[in-house]
């Protein structure tokens, strides 16, 4: 068996032999195939991350405070002046770029396709996500008179299908020389036991590797130096699932820049202590998110002398990074978080297995997971009703319906202080 001598060692000795029986089991293409891409796998952080996830997540031991943020509704003529001021420079001298993380898989939300090709009902005719998107960027080129380069990072899974529908749409009128699309990294499943799953196609299975994965790539695939070439100095990374998504918002712009700092955040005030969002604090001195699912439920009920939230900033995946941020954090290995999922793969006896119940664990990493690796952040807070449409479940909260309400709503408000 050639070259593949070393991999069956390194199989063996990680306790994966079931792939060296399926290798014996097929054809000498796929086999080739399958090889060529056990070879990419790192073995030993799969070890490692399979045994985190045999862990219990120990938060308590950290020293955790609340973060300081500045309220959008109270800043100062003076200071509001001074933040866009600042931001439109930067808009202005061409030093802008926006990135769409849309690589998700979207389970929650069931639309078969990738999430920024669904369509939001609103205003009768409705809009895609990506349309949404679209339009927003556009009305600040129009306003700065200026072209934002517009990244869309997308998944092995929805890279293809992103494409065909963007080309298919005339990217919705944005110039298409200045969007890039780029692909995410994936990583391999592993079962309860730790081993890896074989899939239909009789390759390993892998997902993507969670939107914290956005800065590898970005650097990876060239997007980076594409960036500096073009002489970019702040990029705001985003999801594609807000319809209200502020991606070019001076204040909080001007702010970082007036901070000195190299990150940036929009919060809202979280809505209940049970609210499934993340949540800012410092931890240990340094700015950090904590996952809904990580957070102990007394903590997340703590309320200071205001009866405020203590832990009630949440995240909304409105992110500023400078250039020389996102360079860092590409170059600095980001901690992994484990879903257990369900995931179909072919057993022994090429048999498919569909299972009913979670089976495997996916590992993601998180884009906030990167603030902890500074000494600061600036977070700006904003308003749920202008900042946070979020298209997450089918039914229920942050569903369809409840963005398509949020989005009518801003619109409308907008058109009243028009008229103004
Ligand atoms: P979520 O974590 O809400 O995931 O993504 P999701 O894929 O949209 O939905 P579920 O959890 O499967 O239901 C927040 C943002 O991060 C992007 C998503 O596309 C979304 O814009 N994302 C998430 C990626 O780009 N890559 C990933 O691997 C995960």
């Amino acid at each position: 068996m050639d070259n593949s001598q070393s991999i069956l060692e390194k199989l063996k000795s990680y306790k994966q032999e079931h792939i060296i029986n399926f290798l014996e089991k097929i054809d000498i293409v796929k086999r080739k195939n399958l090889i060529e891409q056990l070879e990419k796998i790192d073995f030993n952080q799969l070890q490692e991350l399979y045994k985190n996830t045999q862990k219990e997540i120990k938060i308590k031991e950290n020293k955790i405070e609340s973060i300081q943020y500045l309220d959008k509704e109270k800043l100062t003529k003076n200071q509001l002046d001074n933040f866009n001021f600042l931001g439109e420079s930067i808009i202005i001298n061409g030093q802008y770029a926006v990135v769409t993380m849309a690589g998700g898989q979207g389970t929650r939300l069931g639309h078969t396709g990738p999430k920024g090709t669904f369509k939001l009902d609103v205003y009768g005719k409705g809009k895609y996500l990506f349309e949404i998107l679209a339009e927003n960027l556009k009305e600040a080129n129009n306003k700065y008179n200026v072209i934002i380069p517009w990244y869309i990072m997308t998944s092995e899974e929805n890279n293809e299908e992103t494409k065909q529908f963007l080309e298919k749409n005339n990217y919705f009128g944005y110039d298409k020389n200045n969007v890039m699309l780029f692909k995410q990294g994936e990583l391999p499943l592993l079962d309860t036991k730790g081993k890896l799953l074989i899939g239909k196609d009789f390759k390993i299975k892998e997902a993507s590797d969670g939107n914290g994965g956005v800065f590898a790539s970005l650097r990876i695939t060239g997007m980076l130096a594409d960036m500096k070439e073009r002489g970019i100095k702040w990029v705001f990374i985003g999801g594609v699932d807000n319809a209200i998504l502020k991606m070019v918002d001076t204040t909080l712009l001007g702010m970082a820049i007036d901070k000195n700092v190299q990150i940036a955040s929009k919060s809202v005030v979280k809505a209940n202590p049970q609210e499934k969002v993340g949540v800012f604090c410092k931890m240990n001195g340094h700015p950090k998110v904590i996952e809904y699912s990580e957070l102990p439920e007394k903590m997340a009920e703590e309320v200071d002398e205001n009866g405020e939230l203590k832990l009630g900033e949440s995240h909304i995946m409105c992110n500023l990074f400078t250039i020389d941020a996102i360079e860092k954090i590409s170059k600095e290995p980001l901690i992994y978080h484990s879903a257990f999922k369900k995931n179909s793969y072919i057993d022994e006896n090429g048999k498919e297995i569909i299972p009913n119940e979670p089976n495997s664990y996916k590992f993601e990493a998180f884009i906030f997971d990167s603030f902890e690796l500074f000494d600061d952040i600036a977070i700006l807070r904003g308003k749920r009703e202008d900042d946070f449409a979020p298209v997450k479940n089918r039914e229920g909260v942050d569903s369809p319906k409840t963005a398509k309400e949020l989005y009518e709503k801003y619109w409308e408000k907008q058109k009243v202080q028009v008229l103004k």
